[in-house]
């Protein structure tokens, strides 16, 4: 069997690439926010900070700490990482509270557009040997009235046996375990792939100093990351949960909720598990 080992990822590596990802793909700019609302935003923002200063009796020392970590984010490029593990889940909220179909959630910062497609039956790209319990994943994409919908792609992503991402940890093949499903008429898709493991963020950069500082934890529960989208319906960008994992009660990025965890029995052909989840989308 091939040796699939990957060296350990390290918070520059998987920061760097994040935040080069989110630049290239995601060019971002405030010029379309009238100045009305960008003042009312920060002012609330820095009227908040203000008033923890003054609560909290924040010292010199505690200033200066603040500023070097602030830095440090920088310098470590986790800034996409502590944007999406501690305010994305409160955008994601109030943008989808209107949607009357499935829940979505975070997308976090390991997206990478144009997977390989697959079809409407899918095997993600995986390695020879490839780590962990096989996962056949079956689902329908349908409106809100039931109709199955037409021109259903799947965009689905998710961390390997040890908890890593293709093109964030070094050493994994570009689009291992990433892959795009396209449905055919009855918006059904099948995902044939592995479990993933937990994640954790990383440890040994800025975000990792904040969780050691505060005495939090660094996990998310396992998860599979899916794009959904089909032709005159809204997208939904959601995440699937796994039941029992020590983690879905605590997830440091706050993305989970109980409409995303999956039921798993096991596979019917005895290999790994297997499961099935419906999606709903509104219309645009
Ligand atoms: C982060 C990582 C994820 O895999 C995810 O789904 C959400 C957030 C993160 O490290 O920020
Ligand atoms: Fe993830």
């Amino acid at each position: 069997m091939t040796d699939v080992s990957a060296p350990h990822p390290t918070a520059a590596e998987s920061g760097a690439a994040a935040t080069q990802r989110f630049v290239t793909d995601k060019p971002a700019s405030l010029a379309a926010t009238p100045k009305e609302r960008v003042d009312a935003i920060a002012r609330e923002v820095l009227a908040a900070v203000h008033d923890t200063i003054r609560k909290h009796r924040v010292t010199y020392e505690e200033y200066n700490a603040l500023k070097a970590w602030l830095i440090q984010v920088g310098q470590d490029g986790e800034w996409p990482l502590f944007c999406d593990v501690w305010l994305e889940h409160v955008v994601e909220e109030v943008a989808h509270a209107d949607r009357k179909g499935s829940k979505g959630t975070i997308e976090g910062p390991y997206y990478a557009p144009s997977a390989p497609e697959l079809g409407a039956d899918a095997t993600l790209p995986m390695r020879d040997g490839e780590k962990g319990t096989p996962l056949l994943f079956q689902g329908q994409v349908r409106a809100l009235d039931g109709t199955p919908l037409r021109g259903v792609k799947c965009e689905s992503v998710h961390a390997d046996d040890d908890g890593y991402y293709s093109q964030f940890a070094p050493g994994i093949p570009q689009w291992n375990l990433r892959g795009t499903i396209t449905a055919g008429a009855d918006g059904r898709i099948t995902i044939r792939t592995i479990q993933p493991a937990p994640y954790q963020i990383p440890t040994d950069g800025s975000c990792g100093k904040l969780i050691a500082a505060a005495g939090w934890h660094a996990w998310r529960p396992a998860h599979l990351h899916l794009m959904i989208s089909a032709d005159g319906y809204l997208p939904i960008t959601t995440q699937l949960y796994f039941p029992g994992d020590p983690h879905n009660d605590d997830d440091v990025a706050s993305a989970v909720k109980p409409e995303l965890m999956l039921e798993l029995t096991p596979a019917a052909d005895g290999n790994g598990r297997q499961t099935s989840y419906d999606f709903v989308l509104d219309p645009a």
